[in-house]
């Protein structure tokens, strides 16, 4: 596992270091659908990641934003689970909060996370049963034990109004019950802020797996809980998730609901 994390964290630390030296310097910028960019340097840090941790593992498998998945040869049976750049919104307009992303997934288990923010020189590392880090240094979950005094953080899918998961119910229902609902534009730092108790809980609709594949790992990691909205086992592929710090997720579970029957 050593020389897993060293090559992850190599390969996020080169990606954020593109990304920091590119803000306010985007090439090329491709709408994947009406809302949903891309750039040259989301492409360009994926490359880098790929060909970084292909140097050291030439035969596992990726499944990454941009390129998409690759099998590896079987005797890997590991597979790299890539966000070059999440929270490419925020890259275009140089608003500072995004991250690279980067999971290792064992016989389909998570085993390790990295998770990058290069502006703010925060490196948010969980190894399985290791614990998570920021810096090097152990983070953990919060300890508020109720909804009306927390702070969460949400987000929307791109094609927002139109998918009958725009989560706009959840919102406005689940903002009149805390201090507040963020919405920063990237999942992977949302799980990671959760994790480090600088929010209590984090949800949102329809998510892909490189969005929480590290970060999942870490909220678990730094003694948070993950699932699906219902508080049912987290489904990667369907990209529905909860992640608070244990204690709120019961009420949260139960606002959630509340604000789909309220529809
Ligand atoms: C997006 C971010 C954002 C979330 C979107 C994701 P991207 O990822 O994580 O916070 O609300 O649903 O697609 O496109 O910036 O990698
Ligand atoms: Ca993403
Ligand atoms: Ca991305």
């Amino acid at each position: 596992m050593e020389k897993i994390e060293k090559v992850a964290r190599e390969a996020a630390l080169r990606a954020g270091e593109l990304q920091k030296s590119r803000v306010g310097k985007v090439k090329s910028l491709d709408y994947k659908s009406a809302f949903n960019i891309v750039t040259d340097v989301d492409k360009a840090s994926e490359a880098l990641i790929i060909e970084t941790i292909k140097a050291s593992f030439p035969h596992d498998a990726f499944l990454a934003e941009e390129s998409g998945a690759e099998s590896g040869k079987q005797e890997s049976e590991r597979r790299w689970i890539i966000d070059p750049l999440d929270g490419t919104t925020n890259f275009a307009h140089s608003y500072p909060f995004f991250c690279v992303s980067i999971g290792v997934e064992e016989k389909g288990e998570m085993v390790l996370g990295v998770v990058y923010n290069a502006i703010a020189s925060e490196i948010f590392v969980a190894s399985r049963g290791q614990g998570a880090t920021l810096n090097g240094e152990k983070i953990s979950v919060s300890n508020r034990t109720t909804l009306d005094t927390s702070l969460l953080a949400t987000g929307f899918p791109p094609d927002t109004l139109k998918s009958v998961h725009h989560n706009m119910d959840s919102f406005r229902t689940i903002t009149n019950m805390c201090h507040g609902v963020r919405r920063d534009g990237s999942a992977a730092l949302d799980l990671c802020f959760v994790a480090s108790g600088r929010l209590d809980g984090f949800w949102e609709r329809k998510l892909a797996p490189w969005d929480v594949a590290a970060g999942s790992l870490i909220v678990r990691e730094a003694g948070g809980k993950v699932t699906n909205l219902e508080d049912g086992p987290l489904d990667m592929a369907s990209g529905h998730i909860l992640a608070t710090n244990g204690k709120i997720h019961d009420e949260v579970v139960k606002a959630l609901a509340h604000s789909i029957a309220a529809k």
